[in-house]
């Protein structure tokens, strides 16, 4: 095989040796889930870098939204360049703020040295639009070069589709108010281009929210957290077989759970401090670790009251608000949340803290609560009219085991139900506009997502589930040999989705698997 050519006989290889080291690992059952990736240069005091809001995304004169995807070099480590791969140049990249009902277009233009899908993770998106992994944009230079070509392409010609230069999505929208992100798709390649900053936020509003006294403008603050680490020159440090991603796909080393990096960014920034009056904030949090998860707690936490009142999930607004203390969430998750910073003296400083991080990962970024401001805002006793589902109307019940399976032709891989992704079968196929009940079960942390399908977690071992999985959700997290059952439906859209790990590594190593709607 040639190094240019994406090979699947390769990836399977690579994975072979990959599994060494997670099989028979009695670390699977602790929540620290990977080994951290150390940083090799002097890192910032936390709290010193002021914390930045990405711009927002706007259309051009005719209603598209032009991205160019380009390497970019950046300074996210004070005094040092970094070399990234934004969205228009910028990581994170545009925040996208529209409204449910109206389609927009999005032209992506790759500028980069890699192939690339764009994917709008929690959108209800027709399938030649959702970035499909096979479903690629080839940078010009590539074009004559690039083809897929081995096990993969031998078994499924018919699942690539590969398109020069720049691909036009078009994404309807019909969908409820809720916090969405976008990021690269990319198939076997996602976990290292996404790190590299490939991800945004994706705001959807509608009517149900704009009459609610919410806290806005410059009081409702996106956060897209992510861990990373970097090199003494200042460069992202990612374990790759092959760094120039064009070659064999997986990670080296001791990284196959999963790649943790020791600098936690917030919205890009190096552990950032905001500051903020004393009023209540709408805090739209998302955890873009590759692998990471979090338990996000308020050190102090407020002298009355809960620290957060969640308002929203994944894919929308909560019926009722709901008072937490602690924000679990794992990779791709989201917690549309209210803290009032009221309930502080003016000059405290609030940290939020990550506690299943350790060391430099512990804290995430700190409020300053710097004046005293007036506050319309509020948190209505309901939200919206979110329908709960209930097993009854399930018309199909499925199993989906996310597992270190083998061994076979190609030792032990991360795969669901014992198989590796085959972009050419379908492991299920439900109908359009019903809805199934699915159980999930795990050997390790799987975050698992489904494309298009929207879901309620009805239990979780058998009881009630916990606080963080409550409302709408298109990411849930399935610990260690837990038994989650989600009730899922699936509107919209006929035709070939992905359901995957989004413990980014496992996706690309094979833990992914097709959804035919029909
Ligand atoms: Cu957030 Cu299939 O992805
Ligand atoms: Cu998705
Ligand atoms: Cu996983």
């Amino acid at each position: 095989m040639t190094s240019r050519r994406l090979s699947r006989r390769g990836f399977l290889g690579a994975l072979a040796t990959a599994a060494v080291g997670v099989s028979g690992c009695g670390s699977l059952t602790t929540e620290r889930s990977a080994v951290p990736l150390p940083s090799r240069l002097r890192l910032p005091t936390p709290f010193t870098v002021p914390l930045a809001v990405p711009a927002t995304a706007e259309p051009t004169r005719d209603g598209t939204y032009e991205f160019v995807q380009e390497p970019a070099r950046v300074e996210i480590i004070p005094g040092t360049r970094t070399e990234i791969w934004g969205y228009n140049g910028v990581f994170p990249g545009p925040t996208f703020d529209v409204r449910g009902q109206q389609p927009i277009k999005v032209r992506v233009v790759n500028k980069l040295p890699v192939p690339t899908s764009t994917h709008l993770h929690g959108g209800v998106t027709p399938p030649e639009f959702d970035g499909y992994p096979t479903h690629l944009v080839v940078p010009p230079q590539l074009t004559e070069r690039f083809e897929p070509s081995g096990a993969h392409a031998a078994h499924a010609p018919s699942a690539w589709k590969l398109t020069p230069a720049e691909f036009v999505h078009e994404f309807p929208l019909d969908q409820p108010a809720a916090t969405l992100w976008y990021h690269d798709h990319r198939m076997d390649f996602t976990a290292p281009q996404v790190y590299r900053g490939l991800a945004g936020m994706f705001l959807v509003r509608d009517a149900v929210e704009d009459a609610l006294p919410l806290p806005r403008g410059d009081r409702e603050i996106p956060l897209l957290i992510c861990d990373r680490a970097f090199g003494e020159d200042g460069s992202m440090l990612y374990p790759s077989a092959d760094p120039s991603l064009l070659g064999t796909p997986g990670v080296t080393g001791p990284y196959h759970q999963g790649v943790e990096g020791d600098v936690i960014l917030v919205n890009g920034a190096p552990w950032p401090q905001a500051e903020v009056a004393a009023v209540r904030y709408r805090l739209r949090i998302l955890n873009a670790n590759n692998a990471r998860r979090f338990d996000l707690r308020l050190d102090p936490p407020p002298p009355s009251g809960a620290a957060f009142t969640q308002i929203g999930s994944d894919v929308g607004l909560l019926a009722r608000p709901q008072p937490l203390d602690r924000l679990v969430l794992a990779s791709a998750e989201r917690a549309d949340v209210i803290v009032d910073f009221g309930a502080y003296p003016v000059g405290t400083h609030v940290v939020l803290r990550n506690h299943l991080g350790a060391g430099t990962t512990r804290d995430v970024m700190r409020f300053h609560i710097t004046r005293r401001a007036r506050d319309d805002s509020a948190v209505p006793a309901t939200l919206a009219d979110a329908r709960r589902l209930s097993a009854d109307q399930a018309v199909r019940r499925r199993r989906f085991d996310f597992r270190l399976s083998g061994p076979g032709p190609h030792g032990k891989l991360w795969m669901i139900n014992g198989q590796p992704f085959d972009p050419a079968s379908a492991l299920a196929s439900p109908e359009l506009g019903t809805t199934e009940l699915w159980t999930l079960t795990s050997d390790f942390h799987h975050p698992v997502h489904v494309h298009l399908g929207h879901f309620q977690v009805l239990s979780r071992n058998g009881r009630t589930p916990r606080a963080s999985d409550t409302g709408w959700k298109d990411t849930v997290d399935v610990r260690p040999y837990e038994v989650v059952q989600i009730l899922v439906r699936f509107d919209g859209f006929r035709g070939r989705y992905v359901m995957h790990c989004h413990n980014l590594e496992h996706e690309d190593m094979a833990m992914m698997a097709n959804i035919d709607v029909s």
